[in-house]
């Protein structure tokens, strides 16, 4: 049999060790592994080669994807699909691994039912959006980045009295920021799943600047909006002067943390299983309360993610 993986949409930390536990499982089974370079792009390119052990050399502590990955808007012609399709076809792959997010997952529900595919998805994207699974392959590296520069601020904000406005990403998901300032013992936190209540973080905030605060660290999830206006509100209303840090795809990079790895390690050894089982089959892994899974992909992208109430609770104790 011959087994192709592919990275879809945004990188995230663990892909690498994906890759590499895909190419050595897949030759440890027996059978034929395939790269396909350069995402969604790359499969209607035909962009398909055979890997090789020595591809995958030294690179499980490195974060990107030796592979490439990409957003495809062709994808969304239905010619450039079938291109796509023929392609692998052209190449003998009887099964496809796809490291992606929501997005990429979607693509791949649209691909199944225009033609008779088998694929996994591993849910991969620093973003925590995806329904059905706890977790997702980079999510814990991006918050052990986050957490590393929050302590960072926290040194300059606190040396020199200030407010800090820091910006994490998420796109519409406040995952990153809630765990974020739930472990950073940040002040404020905001995020698009909750509301913020001006007035009682006003009152909160003089209270204790009385009280002898002199810093504040905020967090604010991207997918809010609410950067530029929460830092007036720090200068204007509880007055003390305050600076924006956005952290940007620094969030997106790095060597994927040992958490990473395991997940990356069980999910692709799971995929690549189900894979060499079944013929026609669009799947999902998932990991739910350390239990991992798979779910069908219409179940997968018919579903919005939603925080876990528990995580709200705790963000709501932050004051
Ligand atoms: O989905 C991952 C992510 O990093 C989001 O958190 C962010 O909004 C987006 O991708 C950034 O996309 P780009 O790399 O295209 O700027």
């Amino acid at each position: 049999m011959s087994l192709g993986i592919i990275c879809s949409g945004g990188d995230a930390p663990g892909m690498n060790p994906a890759i590499k536990k895909f190419v050595d499982y897949v030759y440890e089974k027996g059978e034929t592994p395939y790269f396909i370079y350069n995402g969604l792009e790359g499969l209607i390119d035909g962009e398909i080669v055979p890997a090789r052990h020595k591809d995958v050399a030294g690179i499980v502590h490195r974060g990107g994807a030796i592979i490439r990955s990409s957003r495809s808007k062709r994808f969304y012609d239905y010619e450039y699909r079938k291109k796509a399709y023929e392609n692998l076809q052209k190449h003998d792959i009887d099964g496809l691994v796809v490291l992606g997010g929501d997005g990429s997952f979607r693509a791949m529900d649209r691909l199944s039912h225009e033609f008779r595919l088998n694929f996994v998805g591993i849910p991969t994207t620093i973003d925590n959006d995806i329904y059905g699974t706890d977790t997702c392959i980079g999510v814990d590296t991006a918050l052990n980045v986050i957490r590393d520069a929050l302590d960072k601020i926290r040194d300059t904000a606190s040396t020199f009295s200030r407010a800090f406005v820091v910006e994490v990403m998420g796109r519409e998901c406040g995952y990153l920021a809630a765990v974020s300032a739930i472990t950073s013992g940040a002040e404020i936190c905001l995020i698009p799943e909750a509301d913020f209540n001006k007035n009682v973080a006003a009152e909160h905030l003089k209270r204790e600047i009385r009280e002898g605060r002199s810093y504040i660290l905020s967090i604010v999830s991207e997918g809010t909006k609410m950067t530029n206006e929460l830092a007036e509100w720090l200068e204007s209303e509880i007055g003390m002067e305050t600076r924006i840090t956005v952290l940007g795809h620094i969030q997106r990079g790095g060597s994927p943390t040992v958490n990473d790895r395991m997940l990356a390690f069980e999910f692709t050894v799971r995929a690549v299983d189900h894979l060499l089982q079944s013929e026609n089959s669009n799947k999902v892994m998932v990991v739910e309360k350390g239990a991992y899974g798979m779910k069908e992909i219409d179940e997968i992208v018919g579903n919005r993610y939603r925080i876990d109430p528990e995580l709200l609770g705790m963000l709501n104790r932050l004051d």
